[in-house]
């Protein structure tokens, strides 16, 4: 059965916006992103939203809803009442571009401060065989569709724009642990996570786990992993006498 819902939605661009109400009809077995569409159609035809594929596979039209960083396309109608107020604004730890629109672009630069995946010199194809834990790690964290809403939910740059510099984010910090646990990859990546992309200011909230749509355990299994890496080295006393050594 249709009902009417209604809905609040940001209006605006980086100099400044405001929520405007809307009253926009319903049908059975829509999400979201269906009733920004009904609006654009009908309403406000310059609304701007960002999407392509609907179906929660190529992580363009995040943004937030009731203040819950959400998928637009997999944020079931059903899951409100009918007399909810529905609230849907851009992500707000990236710029604004217009209406529903963000900058994303500190995640590209991220990702390109991340060297990439480096084998041996001399592998050959064919020459390793990897085992299937590491097979499955990999294919967890590839699982990624980059929608950003992880990115968006860190405190530690949601909250503090000033440490956007120095911290790539749980996405990118689970890339470099991705690649680290790689068995064929040889670059040592625990100075780059630490020092310069800011691993030491996560404090495993899990809030970016709690978002992801993927559902892939981004602390579990990459943060506290690399972590761990950095410490063991940090305090594993044969690498300490090694750095007080030849390190001076
Ligand atoms: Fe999105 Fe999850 Fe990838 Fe973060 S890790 S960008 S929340 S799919
Ligand atoms: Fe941020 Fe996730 Fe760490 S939310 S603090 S990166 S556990
Ligand atoms: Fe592709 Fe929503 S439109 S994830």
């Amino acid at each position: 059965m249709g009902y009417d819902a209604k809905f609040r939605v940001w209006r605006g661009d980086l100099d400044g916006g405001e929520l405007h109400d809307f009253t926009v009809p319903v049908n059975e077995g829509e999400v979201v992103l269906d009733i920004i569409h009904r609006l654009q159609a009908t309403q406000a035809p310059d609304l701007a939203v960002r999407w392509n594929c609907k179906a929660g596979k190529c992580g363009s039209c995040s943004a937030e809803v009731n203040g819950r960083p959400r998928l637009l396309c997999m944020t079931r109608m059903s899951t409100f009442t009918e007399a909810e107020v529905i609230t849907v604004t851009p992500m707000r730890t990236f710029p604004v571009v217009k209406d529903l629109v963000t900058d994303v672009s500190f995640n590209y630069q991220k990702a390109r401060e991340i060297p990439s995946f480096t084998p041996p010199a001399d592998l050959k194809p064919g020459d390793y065989r990897m085992k299937q834990v590491d097979v499955e790690r990999s294919q967890e964290f590839r699982k990624c569709i980059e929608c950003f809403l992880c990115q968006n939910t860190c405190h530690v740059v949601r909250d503090h724009e000033e440490n956007k510099t120095s911290f790539a984010g749980p996405r990118f910090l689970m890339r470099i642990a991705e690649l680290e646990m790689h068995p064929l990859d040889v670059a040592d990546r625990r100075d780059l996570a630490q020092d310069e992309q800011g691993l030491g200011l996560c404090n495993i909230t899990k809030c970016c786990t709690e978002v992801c749509p993927e559902h892939i355990k981004i602390t579990d299994n990459a943060l506290i992993p690399m972590k761990e890496r950095v410490a063991d080295r940090k305090y594993d006393p044969l690498v300490w006498l090694g750095n007080k050594l030849f390190r001076r």
